[in-house]
């Protein structure tokens, strides 16, 4: 049986700031049912600390970055074995995994994160209640130095898989925190962690691995080059042959109409009359007419540059004039996020604002909204789009990463041939979105060939299982053979 170590931060639904936290609750169950010994290997957040079922003793792995003692407890988390690190010194902090509740990242995010690299590379040889990885397979930068701990044994271990979910996030810190993180000291150069002299944990991941992935194909593609590397194209396409996109999945489980607790009416592709009492709810909560000559776009996401949600603001007076309405759920730019709400104010009928984190409002925006609006800059897969589709709602979207993979824009050619599933635009700017949404104001006006597009949407299938085999292949292909 292939053992996997699998190695991150979030996990939906105990800890979640993001995808990636969808991502880990998905693929090690999927991974799991094809018969993959994979266990997490986790930072012992409170969050963890308290939704993981523990079991068995702890056992400790000695004294490392200057605290007395780590150990590694053994738990079950959304039924998946777990390995929890244990340093509450660095672990038992309240607000985000890696900053405070002002958003302030924690000044010892480097020793934070190298514990966890370090601790995923102690169980090489199996000293760690006797289990050995045959591969180490680590997420984002939190997880970057794991493969370096790795290779810095010397010794044939483990293959190790670094996977990116988002290059924006490196993890980079002052070349001075180099000597604390116990490397030898030629891992500190170019050919290593360093990165213009100071030290980058996604590099580390990058350089050290035995294999890169990252979660779509198109976003493989874009990495290696300038415009979407952050720095980093020059090494990635070094790597181009070790170098694949793996799409993500929807876990069904979770998100599926015809069975979600948050939803007000439940719905398929079949029988779709649940969808109008969705939206009709929501339209009640929110404030918004109960009718409006136009779609209801409805957003769920952070709000940063990545996200490109200042372009819609640009195009937010054609929506308007048009008819349409927006529901937004989301969190992070107060600025962004304030010109959002100063909008509502203006036109509170047809654009409702809620600003911050909540999972069952997310649910029951997508299943209400007509069209789901990703209009990202960059998007490494993204996943809204993929459940707005689940849930009858077309993508709007700009052709980058996952979002161009994913969704089939509805040109002549796709309506006709009966395969578009949204709209897909090219340029980063308000005036390509606006014109975009002119094209999805005209297909709302010919509700027939709409209802074909949900259709073709509704019937795809994002489930896990094409990717996990992927993944599977992978761990196949690195299993040292013994
Ligand atoms: P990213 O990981 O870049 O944020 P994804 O599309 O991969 O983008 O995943 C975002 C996940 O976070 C989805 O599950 C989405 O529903 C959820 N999400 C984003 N913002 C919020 C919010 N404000 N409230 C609840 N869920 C959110
Ligand atoms: C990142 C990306 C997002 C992706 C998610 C899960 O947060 O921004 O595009 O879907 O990770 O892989």
């Amino acid at each position: 049986m292939m053992r996997v170590l699998y190695v991150s931060t979030e996990v939906y639904p105990a800890l979640k700031t993001g995808g990636l936290a969808d991502v880990n609750a998905a693929l090690p169950q999927a991974l799991t049912g094809m018969g993959v010994d994979v266990r997490l290997l986790l930072p012992g957040f409170p969050a963890f600390m308290h939704a993981a079922e523990h079991h068995g003793p702890a056992v400790s792995l000695g004294p490392a970055f200057g605290l007395g003692e780590v150990s590694v407890s053994r738990a079950l988390l959304n039924g998946v074995p777990v390995y929890l690190v244990e340093a509450p010194q660095f672990y038992g902090r309240a607000g985000t995994p890696y900053g405070d509740a002002e958003g302030r990242d924690w000044p010892d995010n480097h020793l934070r994160f190298a514990l966890l690299g370090w601790a995923a590379a102690r169980f090489a040889d199996g000293s760690v209640g006797g289990w050995r990885p045959d591969i180490v397979h680590g997420h984002d930068w939190h997880a970057g130095l794991a493969p370096a701990y790795l290779a810095a044994r010397g010794v044939a271990g483990p293959g190790s898989v670094f996977t990116v979910h988002n290059l924006a996030f490196q993890g980079q810190f002052p070349g001075s925190v180099f000597p604390a993180l116990g490397l030898p000291p030629d891992f500190f150069g170019v050919r290593g962690v360093e990165f213009h002299g100071m030290v980058n944990f996604v590099k580390a991941g990058l350089h050290y691995a035995d294999r890169i992935t990252t979660v779509s194909p198109t976003y493989a593609r874009e990495i290696q080059t300038a415009e979407h590397g952050f720095g980093l194209d020059g090494l990635l396409s070094s790597r181009a042959g070790e170098l694949s996109g793996i799409l993500n999945g929807v876990d069904r489980a979770k998100w599926n109409p015809s069975d979600d607790e948050y939803i007000a009416a439940r719905f398929d592709a079949v029988n779709f009359a649940g969808k109008a009492v969705c939206k009709a709810k929501l339209r009640a909560e929110l404030g918004l007419s109960p009718e409006s000559p136009g779609p209801l776009f409805g957003i769920v996401s952070r709000i940063t540059q990545q996200k490109g949600l200042d372009l819609l603001l640009g195009a937010m007076p054609e929506l308007i004039a048009a008819g349409g309405q927006l529901a937004l759920l989301g969190s992070g730019d107060a600025a962004i996020a304030e010109r959002f709400r100063a909008a509502a104010l203006r036109h509170p009928r047809q654009l409702a604002v809620r600003l911050g984190y909540d999972e069952a409002l997310a649910h029951r925006i997508i299943a209400a909204a007509d069209v789901i609006a990703v209009p990202s800059r960059f998007e490494p897969c993204g996943l809204t789009q993929m459940y707005g589709m689940t849930y009858g709602a077309l993508p709007l979207v700009r052709r980058v990463g996952g979002l161009a993979d994913t969704v089939r824009d509805a040109d002549a050619g796709a309506i006709a041939a009966g395969t578009a599933t949204g709209f897909v635009f090219e340029e980063a700017s308000a005036s390509a979105l606006s014109r975009a949404l002119e094209r999805v104001f005209a297909l709302w006006r010919e509700p027939a060939t709409w209802s074909r597009l949900l259709g073709t949407a509704m019937r795809q299938d994002f489930g896990w299982t094409p990717s996990a085999r992927r993944y599977v292949e992978l761990y196949r292909e690195l299993r040292p053979r013994t």
